[in-house]
């Protein structure tokens, strides 16, 4: 939620630390800061509210110098996005500072007793109570050793957290830890870095060590990473992870924007994890790490998720009760984890999770296998807590996803999501291998498709302006595609900050007709399928009530185009249980689009976080 930064070094610290954070930045950005050792052994910190653009601005002027010093980008949870309430937090002394993400759930109780102490605070944040523990423990049983200081504080803490700690008594040293909540650390030989993902760490390093839960890291100015765990063991072989891709995925690359960037990198997405499926068990899925006897005898599938990778879940549902023939729960983490369970010896959990970190998803995981479930995960995050935790992993293979709205991660676990309806329909005899040959090719034939959408572009810029001085909108659809009238409807409002519903186009009569007036927008989903002349008298309805009506349908469909202000048009899918990948993209385009022309800003939209660590 919240981003964390660390570097100590030879190099000054702060240009170092304010490109990880604008790395970092779809992880949080209500307010940013950092806190440099300076030369004469004092804490120099810089810290606004707002994006790391303005704290550059404020570092330009303040200047801070120092090769050793900590940084963050927020998320606000306790504390509005003020200039008082943003990291790094210091001690009474300003001797030590700290970062943090995560939620410290018992911070009122130990504000009070620090309180009660003398220690005086300055903000309103959970997180300043770890800086005056640290000082009590320096001051005390801890002194001259800040690993032990800051475990002593961490004893005292209950939630979640990945904590960065300096102090100007030991000026080249950071000492980091977590529970929950994600970091990683390198050594180099320019020095020792911490983060809370690999992405800004990829312009300095190959590799990355994956920290455990209550693994402590030193970091020292020569390079050093040591770890060691809550009894002060060391870690003998820390996790490593592989930075597989080249740190200019992460960058624009020519685009205005990362939303448009990763929706144009749609198809190459799917194409990299199509490649060398085909084979022996229909689709060849090693990740699952189960035999085809205990695939066959899955009787029950949990699907957990949020948001957008919800909607991913309901497709798979659709797909793997349509072809594998097994009864499938779609689940909101959120409301999973307070919800009866019904686990028989042969349930299986599957998580969505782009980033790997969703709290909630990763609660609802821990809860299905604590209740003896398989889990599987689909992720795109290398290494991400879902994919250490879970009994088997699909890296979807998108390549780092920036924009805070989901779009290349959506379409690529969509046909994660068709693999694994393949495997198991294969492994249950529910489908031949001829078949499931059938279904691969026509899944092989999406990026070509989506290929010609993203060259009609056009369309959507040219249907953007039906929403000019608009409030709200209806998204309709049917069957598959009733899932993509929702992740349409969460791309617009979330980017554009209009109100969008989206309904199963069957259920509007039953309420949402009430909102119809001449000239509400409604966004019909109508392709050529079985639900076509249905979802057309849905139109209908629409218009009868002076609704303005922008469909999505098939290349040559004139009753639509009549019928119909403007027309989104995608060519023709073999398979329409597929029209949902090729669909979204236009809904995609078009919600960037309108936020676009309201002047916002399409990859940090308000209020919003990329990966959300908190339940
Ligand atoms: C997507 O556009 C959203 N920003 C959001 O709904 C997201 O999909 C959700 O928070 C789940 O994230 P995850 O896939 O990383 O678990």
């Amino acid at each position: 939620m919240c981003g964390v930064v660390g570097y100590t070094g030879k190099k000054p610290a702060a240009p170092w630390l304010l490109d990880g954070l604008a790395t970092l930045e779809y992880r949080g950005y209500d307010s940013a800061g950092i806190q440099v050792i300076s030369p004469s052994g004092n804490l120099h910190g810089v810290k606004c509210a707002g994006r790391v653009a303005t704290l550059r601005e404020r570092c330009d002027s303040a200047n801070p110098v120092g090769t050793c010093g900590i940084g963050h980008t927020r998320w606000a949870t306790h504390g509005a996005p003020t200039d008082k309430n943003a990291h790094p937090h210091t001690d009474c002394s300003g001797r030590i500072a700290v970062v943090h993400n995560g939620i410290i759930e018992n911070f009122q109780e130990l504000k009070r007793e620090l309180m009660a102490a003398g220690h005086t605070f300055k903000s309103e944040t959970d997180t300043e109570v770890i800086a005056h523990l640290v000082e009590d423990a320096w001051a005390g049983p801890a002194k001259g050793d800040l690993v032990a200081a800051l475990r002593n504080a961490c004893d005292r803490l209950e939630g979640a957290w990945a904590i960065a700690c300096v102090c100007a008594d030991v000026p080249n040293q950071i000492v980091v830890t977590r529970k929950s909540s994600p970091l990683v650390v390198c050594s180099t030989d320019e020095g020792a870095y911490v983060a809370s993902d690999v992405m800004p760490l990829a312009s300095v390093a190959s590799s990355v060590l994956q920290l455990q839960d209550n693994d402590f890291a030193l970091l020292s100015e020569d390079g050093r990473v040591e770890i060691t765990n809550r009894e002060g063991e060391k870690v003998e072989h820390p996790e490593t992870i592989t930075i597989d891709w080249d740190a200019s995925a992460a960058t624009l690359g020519g685009y205005s924007d990362f939303m448009a960037k990763e929706i144009s990198e749609q198809p190459e997405a799917i194409e990299r994890l199509l490649t060398n499926r085909l084979g022996e068990h229909g689709i060849e899925m090693d990740e699952l790490s189960m035999s085809k006897e205990e695939l066959a005898s899955i009787d029950r599938i949990y699907i957990i998720a949020c948001g957008t990778s919800y909607h991913v879940g309901l497709i798979a549902k659709s797909l793997i009760e349509k072809w594998a023939k097994i009864p499938v729960s779609c689940e909101y983490a959120s409301e999973f984890n307070y919800s009866d369970v019904l686990v028989t010896p042969h349930t299986m959990c599957v998580i969505i999770t782009q980033s790997g970190e969703t709290a909630d998803t990763l609660t609802a995981a821990r809860r299905m296998k604590g209740m003896g479930s398989t889990v599987f995960a689909i992720t795109n995050v290398l290494g991400s807590s879902a994919a250490r935790e879970s009994d088997g992993t699909l890296y979807i293979q998108a390549g780092p996803e920036v924009a805070v709205a989901s779009t290349k991660a959506y379409t690529a676990q969509m046909a994660a999501s068709v693999l694994l309806a393949l495997r198991l329909a294969f492994a249950n005899g529910s489908m031949s291998r001829e078949e499931v040959e059938r279904r691969y090719h026509e899944l092989e034939a999406i990026p070509g498709l989506i290929r010609e959408v993203l060259a009609r572009r056009w369309q959507p810029r040219q249907a953007a302006k039906l929403f000019r001085d608009k409030h709200s909108a209806l998204f309709l659809g049917r069957g598959v595609n009733s899932t993509t009238a929702y992740e349409g409807a969460l791309k617009l409002k979330e980017i554009s900050y209009l109100h969008a519903e989206a309904y199963p186009a069957g259920e509007m009569k039953h309420g949402p007709i009430a909102l119809l007036e001449p000239g509400f927008p409604v966004v019909a989903i109508v392709p050529a399928d079985s639900v076509h002349d249905k979802t057309v008298s849905n139109i209908q309805e629409s218009i009868a009530r002076g609704a303005v009506v922008l469909a999505v349908a098939t290349d040559g469909d004139e009753a639509v185009a009549k019928l119909c202000q403007d027309v989104l048009w995608i060519p023709p899918v073999e398979n329409e249980m597929l029209v949902p990948l090729v669909a979204v993209v236009h809904l995609q385009m078009l919600a960037r689009f309108v936020a676009r022309a309201r002047g916002l800003d399409v990859d940090k939209p308000r209020n919003l976080a990329k990966s959300v660590t908190v339940e």
